[in-house]
């Protein structure tokens, strides 16, 4: 007797061909029951040819059974063999290979799409890494090329060098790499899904503090809403706010905007420079990774075009959004939180 573990680590093919054939033999030992209970017995009842007959044709039925059975699954079960088949040989390098199709426009073809839809996921999600794993390398390279021009410069006419001044340019290209490194360790963070500590917040008395220790070089000017609540992390929420504020400073002819409110039903923080804004085509593009428009690049060549992506992020993780909106002049980015369920006790 095998038993229920071995029979479920029995194949498909296996299992509905013994299902079958037992069924085939059960029909047979029924009609020889109903053959020993005919009254009156059948002519040449219990003569041993016909019985030696009858067991030899219930056991070429059953035989016959299990065969045809075996077969038809053989065929029915192909398409599996040939998607696991090529599945095995898929590596990372061979992503864009994909498992065929069934002709029929049964489950199997759905098994199949699904699985093509999941390998697409992945191919983009690879190819992704890989970009941003050149990117960044390029990035790092740069301010490296930086500094150890400026050494060689040094070295060679060590006599004349100004050591101070050297420093000093030392020091921009060394904060590039630390702005740099700080952002990928961000996304890095982000993307591994470690979610910060979440605490129902001030939204206002968050912004407000924040902006208290910025020193901006154009005016900032608030229009807070009391009662303002989200849900939120707050190193992260600050992050967000400061990483637009960098942005809104650099571009901003001499005022940028801060407002937080409710709108509809949820929580917004906008910041709303008067520079020259984002034009409406780029509104996207400058939320990917290492996207930087021209004008940025002129107006300060150190930045990575990771601030607004890892914003974006950050917006996203808290189930909100961060969008740039049309106004009538410079960039009005728009951070939209849902409103936390149930309020409770105030907290800065
Ligand atoms: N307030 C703004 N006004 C105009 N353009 C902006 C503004 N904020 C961001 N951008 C554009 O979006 C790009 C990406 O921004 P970000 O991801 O913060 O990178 P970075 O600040 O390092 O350039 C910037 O390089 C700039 O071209
Ligand atoms: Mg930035």
């Amino acid at each position: 007797m095998i038993s229920l573990r071995a029979w479920r680590n029995c194949s498909v093919k296996t299992r509905v061909t013994t299902v079958a054939s037992t069924v085939m033999a059960l029909v047979c030992v029924f009609a020889s029951l109903m053959l020993l209970m005919a009254a009156p017995p059948p002519p040449l009842y219990g003569s041993a040819p016909v019985l030696a007959g009858f067991i030899g044709g219930s056991l070429l039925l059953i035989a016959a059974t299990a065969l045809v059975t075996y077969r038809m699954m053989s065929k029915t079960l192909q398409p599996v063999r040939a998607i696991s088949g090529k599945l095995a040989t898929i590596q990372p390098s061979n992503l864009s290979e994909r498992v065929p199709l069934p002709s029929h426009d049964d489950e199997f073809k759905e098994l199949a799409r699904a699985i093509n839809q999941a390998l697409e996921r992945a191919q983009a999600a690879i190819q992704e890494q890989l970009r941003f794993a050149s990117d960044t390398s390029h990035d790092l390279r740069n301010p490296l090329a930086a500094m150890r021009a400026e050494i060689e410069d040094s070295l060679v006419g060590r006599e004349e060098t100004d050591w101070a001044e050297t420093a000093d340019r030392l020091l921009e290209s060394v904060e590039r790499l630390q702005e740099l490194v700080g952002n990928l360790l961000e996304i890095s963070r982000l993307d591994a899904g470690v979610a910060g500590h979440h605490d129902l917040l001030n939204l206002a008395v968050l912004v407000a503090g924040e902006l208290d220790h910025r020193q901006s070089k154009v005016r900032v000017v608030r229009r807070f809403s009391s009662g303002v609540m989200v849900n939120g992390d707050r190193i992260g929420l600050t992050r967000l706010l400061n990483n637009l504020m960098d942005n809104a400073e650099r571009h901003a002819h001499s005022s940028v905007r801060v407002t937080v409110e409710h709108r509809g039903d949820a929580a917004v923080l906008e910041v709303h420079d008067d520079g020259s804004g984002v034009p409406p085509e780029q509104r996207e593009i400058i939320f990917e990774r290492f996207a930087r428009l021209q004008e940025a690049r002129a107006k300060d060549a150190g930045g990575s075009g990771l601030g607004l992506s890892i914003a974006r992020q950050i917006a996203e993780d808290h189930g909100g959004a961060l969008t740039v909106e049309d106004s009538p002049s410079g960039a009005r980015f728009v951070a939209r939180f849902p409103r936390p369920a149930a309020p409770a006790s105030l907290s800065g």
